[in-house]
């Protein structure tokens, strides 16, 4: 399986952060955001993955990535996404380097604390079709909501004012090479973009989407509050920070003494 990871777009809800650099490139605690999705590939034994980027900073990518030496990759591929038409429209752009291939697409923005080995190695088995994550949140409304029933998937809303469940489906999608024949039948919504929902919605139709649950916290990082979020979260499970915050105990330990 091939691994994809969406960092289009204008983040035009972190103005005026985003002016002067790519929204996937900001800081979360101690690494560039663009950091976490891939580190979600490679920990799922992912090693041939594509970044798609857009707007004005995408040459920065690759001066701080270059061919992924530090997640252990010896190549990374690059492409770019021209305006922001969604996150179908940015998916889109993977059909030459998917190849036929299985993809596991992840959100430039969302950030997770455990890994998604379990379920990609589920889906590696899957004949056909598609495997997405879903996560138990308090404020589905800002998300995609999936209807379950059972083992079942009944149907996946985007953004709903009054949603049917307080499952959100994370931005992690696996999905079979016929993604990019749904991509084509696909209209724009009302904000104009080619949502990844009817992506999905058009698996469940066919009755090929399966789902697992994900385990650890998982936040998206796309306004300022969620970004807040991801930098706390990732801080408090970070080494470094634990080693700060013993480095601190101690020298206030030695100047008290
Ligand atoms: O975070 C999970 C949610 O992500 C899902 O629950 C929703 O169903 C899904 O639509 C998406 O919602 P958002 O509205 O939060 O997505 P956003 O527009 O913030 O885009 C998320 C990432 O997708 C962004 O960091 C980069 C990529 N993207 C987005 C757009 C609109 C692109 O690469 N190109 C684009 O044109």
């Amino acid at each position: 399986m091939k691994g994809v990871v969406l960092a289009g777009g204008t983040g035009s809800r972190l103005f005026p952060l985003t002016k002067i650099t790519n929204k996937h490139l900001l800081p979360i605690y101690d690494r560039p955001m663009i950091y976490f999705p891939i580190q979600t590939l490679v920990d799922a034994g992912i090693r041939d993955i594509l970044i798609v980027t857009g707007g004005r900073n995408s040459g920065d990518f690759l001066r701080l990535l270059a061919n992924g030496k530090q997640f252990g990759l010896n190549h990374i591929n690059y492409t770019y996404q021209e305006g922001e038409g969604g996150i179908a429209d940015a998916l889109n752009l993977a059909e030459h380097f998917a190849d036929g291939h299985k993809i596991c697409v992840v959100l430039g923005d969302n950030i997770i604390e455990g890994d998604i080995r379990q379920a990609a190695d589920r889906f590696r088995q899957q004949d056909t079709g598609a495997h997405i994550l879903l996560k138990e949140v308090h404020d589905a409304e800002r998300f995609g909501v999936a209807e379950v029933s059972g083992d079942h998937i009944v149907g996946i809303e985007e953004k709903p004012a009054r949603p049917k469940s307080n499952l959100a489906v994370t931005g992690i999608y696996m999905y079979d090479a016929t993604v990019f024949d749904k991509i084509r039948t696909l209209v724009p919504s009302r904000r104009g973009e080619l949502e990844i929902t009817d992506v999905n919605n058009a698996y469940i139709r066919e009755g090929t989407m399966t789902f697992s649950y994900l385990d650890g916290w998982w936040t998206d990082a796309g306004t300022f509050d969620s970004l807040l979020r991801a930098a706390n979260l990732v801080a408090k499970s970070s080494p470094r920070s634990a080693a700060e915050d013993e480095a601190a105990a101690s020298t206030e330990g030695a100047v008290r003494a």
